[in-house]
């Protein structure tokens, strides 16, 4: 028997997140920005750090919901997407409730569940990882689930949804009480988001992060738009003084300067396009990508071993061969025309 007390149930199984942080010269295994906004010490000398900070992010709020045109009373701001997933749960989820995924897709929305000790129904993409829009709605209708999380693009996929998928699943959810989230962690890359459906009346919530197109994953700032009573009661479930003054005020600087980051995506959406023609003349499978990333499979070589050899290389990327849904495929992010060119030419030459 052991001497300690055991975690609550269901969460001994949950592990860690499990992605390697190696020091490599190449980084591209973690979407991030390759660009870094700079932020100024100034920032740290002016605020006021004996004090709390604002518990309500007034004007980081205020800052980012102008940038959605949206009211102040539909953003919630956190650390991180990760921290607004989590306290959604915490507020929506729970042993009654239940949340309907479609795997393969970000592995901490079923953690996270977990967590907060959600039931999960996990149901499978198509082959090529699209959704069929009959068969999700269908799903739903049968199911009733409370909540619908949805990663638009997905990751590590990289491709966005039917077109037709946010008004069929809306249309389904009016048969019932249920809330579907969209996780929009590259949404500056893609061609459509769920944000302009966000309404009063619709249930519909969007999370977004400073931690990609923003170039800003070490400041942990994430952000839930929606409904004024659905943010509410997100913020309601949250720490006091949860979100640091540092935190805010980097944003509120950063969002000032929303025009460079959209060059900045531009850039990272030509050298995406780039990689992705030059990955197809290479022996791999390669996926469409709306974001900064772009997954692939090799198709002569195991990719574990494609990735150490890169590993060896100093090129690191992720590897995501040994995931259920996902046998052999790897993903690499967007970074530098120089880290891309490395990372291609290193692959070529592992896969000759
Ligand atoms: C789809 C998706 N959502 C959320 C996150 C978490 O981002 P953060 O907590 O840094 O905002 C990530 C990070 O990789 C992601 O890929």
């Amino acid at each position: 028997m052991s001497d300690f007390l055991e975690p609550r149930e269901g969460l001994t199984s949950t592990g860690r997140y499990l992605s390697p942080q190696i020091d490599a010269t190449v980084r591209l295994n973690a979407n991030e920005s390759p660009h870094s906004p700079l932020v100024g010490s100034s920032i740290i000398e002016q605020s006021d750090m004996n004090r709390y900070p604002d518990r309500d992010a007034r004007i980081l709020r205020e800052a980012i919901a102008e940038h959605h045109a949206l009211s102040v009373n539909q953003v919630f701001a956190a650390n991180g997407s990760n921290e607004v997933i989590q306290t959604f749960l915490l507020a929506y989820g729970g042993p009654e409730r239940s949340v309907m995924i479609f795997s393969p897709t970000y592995v901490m929305h079923s953690k996270i569940a977990a967590i907060t000790g959600t039931p999960v129904i996990d149901l499978k993409r198509e082959k090529d990882f699209g959704l069929n829009v009959d068969f999700v709605c269908e799903q739903i209708e049968k199911e009733k689930p409370s909540l619908i999380f949805l990663c638009s693009p997905n990751n590590p996929t990289g491709i966005s949804d039917p077109e037709e998928l946010p008004e069929r699943i809306l249309e389904s959810l009016r048969t019932y009480k249920g809330i579907l989230f969209v996780d929009e962690a590259y949404g500056e890359f893609a061609s459509s988001s769920y944000v302009s459906l966000i309404s009063e009346e619709c249930p519909l919530v969007v999370s977004r992060t400073f931690s990609k197109a923003w170039g800003l994953a070490g400041l942990r700032l994430g952000y839930l738009l929606g409904p004024s009573r659905c943010i509410e009661e997100v913020a309601n479930v949250s720490l006091p003084y949860h979100l640091g003054t540092i935190t805010q005020s980097v944003a509120v600087n950063a969002l000032k300067d929303s025009r460079s980051v959209e060059n900045q995506v531009d850039d990272i959406i030509k050298e995406r396009n780039r990689i992705g023609e030059a990955l197809k003349n290479l022996a791999v499978e390669v996926w469409p990508s709306e974001t900064n990333f772009i997954l692939f499979r090799p198709i002569n070589m195991n990719a574990t071993e494609v990735w150490e050899k890169l590993v060896s290389n100093s090129v690191l990327i992720r590897d995501f061969s040994k995931i259920e849904g996902l046998n052999g495929c790897l993903r690499v992010t967007i970074g530098t025309k120089t880290e891309n060119n490395i990372f291609i030419e290193a692959l070529e030459e592992i896969l000759k």
